[in-house]
């Protein structure tokens, strides 16, 4: 792939981002708070929203790129050479719930290596962006992970679900606690991800979280400097992989920290 059908990938993909945010930000703010929760699984929200705004970042993406594979956590699909990864809405018990933190995530793969990643924001109008060796954006300006070298000073983020017995997200918790990290848990790992890249947390990690969630979240923290574990192999695109992404000096200590 030459340099600019990559260019024009991307563009299309901040594109759709901002159009498929918009409709999930408007979903949001009419939302009524009668309707049933539903769920997929324990404690796995999902909502109408989810679907509608799959098929409109499939749609677009097919209407321009008819030839990529597509894979959607909602409607699932075929990986290829050239595939597109979506979360359509990362973050889907804080939008089932009424909170305003969530994001949607396109990933582009070329041979099973994420070389474009967006995540938007759609109720802070803030679009994360990256294109693999160009470094990574926040709405445009150049993005950098935090200096933070020091554990105990650090703010980490630890995410977790029920696809991973609690005991072993019990064992690492206790180990940050010891180190002395600030240890937060936000419904995001898309932005929670987003965060580590523009500095405003050191770490994210979790033992389990599927590719569709972190793929362009993981390129996006490598892109601006951070240090990310080998976290999008072919196994991943299957069935998930432990993630760890942190400011490079922070590497060691959670590497051990996570070995649970
Ligand atoms: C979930 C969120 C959550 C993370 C879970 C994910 P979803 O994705 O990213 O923060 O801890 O592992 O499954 O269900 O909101 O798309």
């Amino acid at each position: 792939m030459n340099d600019m059908q990559e260019q024009l990938r991307y563009l299309t993909a901040c594109a759709v981002a901002r159009e498929a945010g918009a409709l999930i930000r408007k979903r949001f703010l009419e939302r009524d708070d009668t309707l049933a929760l539903q769920f997929k699984g324990p404690q796995d929200y999902l909502t109408e929203t989810d679907g509608e705004a799959e098929r409109l970042i499939a749609q677009r993406l097919a209407a321009t790129f008819p030839d990529d594979g597509f894979f959607g956590e909602e409607g699932g699909g075929a990986y290829g050479p050239r595939a597109w990864v979506v979360d359509p809405i990362d973050g889907t018990s804080e939008f089932a719930r009424g909170v305003p933190y969530f994001c949607l995530s396109i990933a582009f793969l070329l041979d099973g290596q994420a070389h474009i990643g967006v995540l938007y924001d759609p109720m802070r109008d803030e679009l994360f962006a990256a294109c693999r060796g160009r470094g990574a954006t926040l709405n445009g300006q150049p993005i950098k992970v935090s200096t933070i070298d020091d554990v105990a000073r650090s703010a980490v983020e630890l995410g977790w679900s029920s696809r991973v017995p609690y005991e072993r997200y019990a064992t690492v918790h206790g180990r940050l606690h010891a180190l002395g990290a600030g240890v937060k848990r936000r419904g995001s790992g898309a932005l929670g991800l987003a965060y580590v890249a523009m500095g405003r947390q050191d770490a994210y990690c979790e033992l389990h979280i599927n590719a569709w969630d972190a793929a362009a979240a993981v390129l996006i923290v490598a892109e601006a400097g951070g240090w990310v574990n080998d976290f999008l192999t072919p196994e991943c695109l299957a069935h998930g992989n432990c993630v760890i992404a942190c400011t490079p000096a922070l590497r060691a200590a959670l590497e051990e920290a996570m070995d649970a």
